[in-house]
């Protein structure tokens, strides 16, 4: 039966996002196919690590910044489907696509996330109001349906192009500056780079104003608010596990863990008055910025403050991190860089400065991008949690209430699914023979509760890799040792990149 006619609301999410709706390809018969339908299993039946044996794991085999790597040894021991709890949190992971697929058609009306529970603990804490990332039921609809207007429609998003342009520019003109300081002609650390220039893009988006991220002098302000998103992603996992109750014996990650949000929200507070009071100063809301347009649509301030927060943390180490990826796989990757290369070349030949239009005619951009977030998806789990009534996961009946994490990182590296599943081969996204399964990589989700910023985050990294690419041949640093992936809430680089940048 075609997706459509079984799944209409799923399924009208597909094409707004450029994902076919086609029928996975069928996985092999299991032995219970064949037999009379068996009444589905409780948790109680689930395999899965005992808490203190998962707990040691993660506390004592470094398995917190090896979480990504706990979904593949969990699917080899485990099978697709497999409990562990960690703290007070049980958690049932789901590591196949046919699964995946199965949980984000169960999700509702108002999917969930998860609990998120220390980031709203400190929103209740402060007083905050919640953002898009944090905000629940109806209150979640309307946001939804406002950023959506403003971010993901492609007509709006594409209207950010010009800013755009101008921060890439910028970006260029500082990799050009870093690497004629380096005698071997080296960028050093590539991801703090392109961390300024992921706060420097989404401010523009935001407050259509330049921060001077990308400046020979780095604003100390800025430079700050990026520690303390870290701060804030190293102590999320551990204060969501820590009962509230040890806050008082152990204070130090709380208190750190709130200090890096206060940072946060008292730089997109300084941002948001500084935009309002200009606007004001002028006389007429005439900016398109995401302030200008939610001060229009009458947006309490205490909301546009929390949808600001986290529409500006969640445009840094996402685009940070996949544009490092995309790069240090290129430099390993020379033939596939000179195929890029060419193909800008082609494209680009009557334009200096690439409009998304014309990057639109670069289909191995695009591929490189999806392979380099199958590869390293920036955020390797993803969770939904049913509140309201029990779901169907293969074999088993969830129990509402439960976390059900989904684990992309395993599921985009199935053999069965991506052959060479390890290797970087952009190509493999050219490919339109309908054997792919949609959901086999989802690095920015599906369905309702997606990322609202995917098409702002494509635009940026589409704009930033073809400039780079047209001005620089990229290469790995020489002799310079394998980086690996770990988690901090988001996946990362285990180790600094540093990498060659020749003038073409
Ligand atoms: C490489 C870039 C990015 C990736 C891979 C990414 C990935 C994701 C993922 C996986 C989710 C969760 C989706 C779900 O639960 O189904 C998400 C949500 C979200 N993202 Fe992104 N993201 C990226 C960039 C951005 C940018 C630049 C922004 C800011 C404009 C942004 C804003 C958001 C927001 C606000 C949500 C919450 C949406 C909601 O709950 O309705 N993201 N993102």
């Amino acid at each position: 039966m075609p997706l459509s006619l079984r799944l209409p609301r799923l399924s009208r999410c597909l094409p707004e996002l450029g994902v076919t709706p086609r029928a996975p390809p069928v996985s092999p018969p299991s032995p219970a196919a064949a037999s009379p339908p068996r009444a589905p299993r409780g948790l109680a039946e689930m395999p899965g690590p005992s808490p203190p044996a998962f707990l040691y794991d993660l506390l004592c085999r470094g398995g917190l910044r090896r979480l990504h790597e706990l979904q593949l040894e969990g699917r080899a021991r485990y099978g697709p489907v497999w409990k562990a709890s960690f703290g007070p949190i049980l958690t049932v992971h789901v590591a196949e696509a046919g699964l995946i697929e199965e949980v984000l058609r169960q999700e509702g009306e108002f999917p969930v996330r998860s609990h998120l529970s220390s980031w709203k603990d400190y929103r209740l804490h402060r007083g905050h109001g919640c953002g898009l990332l944090t905000a629940e039921g109806e209150e979640w609809q309307r946001l939804r349906r406002l950023l959506g207007r403003l971010l993901l429609r492609p007509r709006a998003a594409a209207g950010f192009a010009g800013p755009l342009s101008g921060v890439v520019g910028d970006l260029v003109r500082r990799l050009q500056r870093q690497r004629d300081r380096h005698p071997q002609q080296l960028v050093p650390d590539i991801a703090a780079e392109f961390y300024k220039f992921g706060l420097e893009g989404i401010s523009a988006v935001l407050f259509s104003s330049r921060l001077g991220c990308l400046e020979p002098e780095v604003p100390g302000d800025t430079e700050t608010f990026i520690r303390s998103i870290n701060t804030m992603f190293v102590l999320t996992l551990l204060t969501m596990a820590m009962p509230k109750a040890l806050h008082r014996l152990f204070p130090r990650p709380w208190q750190s863990f709130c200090d890096a949000w206060d940072y946060m929200f008292a730089f997109a507070k300084g941002h948001v008055e500084r935009r309002v009071a200009e606007v004001a100063e002028r006389g007429a809301a005439v900016g398109t910025c995401v302030t200008d347009q939610l001060s229009r649509e009458k947006v309490p301030m205490k909301s546009i403050l929390g949808n600001v927060t986290e529409l500006l943390l969640a445009g840094v180490d996402t685009i940070s991190s996949t544009l490092s990826w995309s790069l240090y796989e290129l430099s390993r990757h020379p033939r596939v860089q000179e195929a890029l290369h060419q193909e800008l070349v082609a494209a680009l030949a009557t334009d200096c400065s690439p409009s998304a239009t014309a990057l639109a005619k670069v289909p191995l951009l695009r591929a490189v991008v999806k392979e380099t977030l199958r590869l390293y998806p920036v955020i390797p789990a993803n969770a939904r949690v049913v509140p309201d009534r029990d779901i169907h996961v293969g074999d088993y009946l969830v129990p509402r209430q439960t976390l059900v994490t989904l684990c992309h990182y395993a599921v985009s590296r199935d053999g069965r699914l991506f052959p060479a599943p390890d290797s970087f081969v952009p190509e493999r996204w050219l490919r339109r023979d309908g054997s792919r399964h949609p959901f086999g990589s989802l690095p920015f989700g599906l369905g309702k509760r997606s990322c609202v910023g995917r098409r702002l985050a494509e635009l940026e990294m589409h704009l930033a890799l073809a400039q780079i690419l047209l001005r620089f041949e990229v290469r790995p640093e020489p002799g310079a040792a394998r980086v690996r992936p770990m988690t901090r809430t988001l996946l990362v680089p285990d180790a600094t990149i540093n990498l060659q940048f020749l003038s073409r």
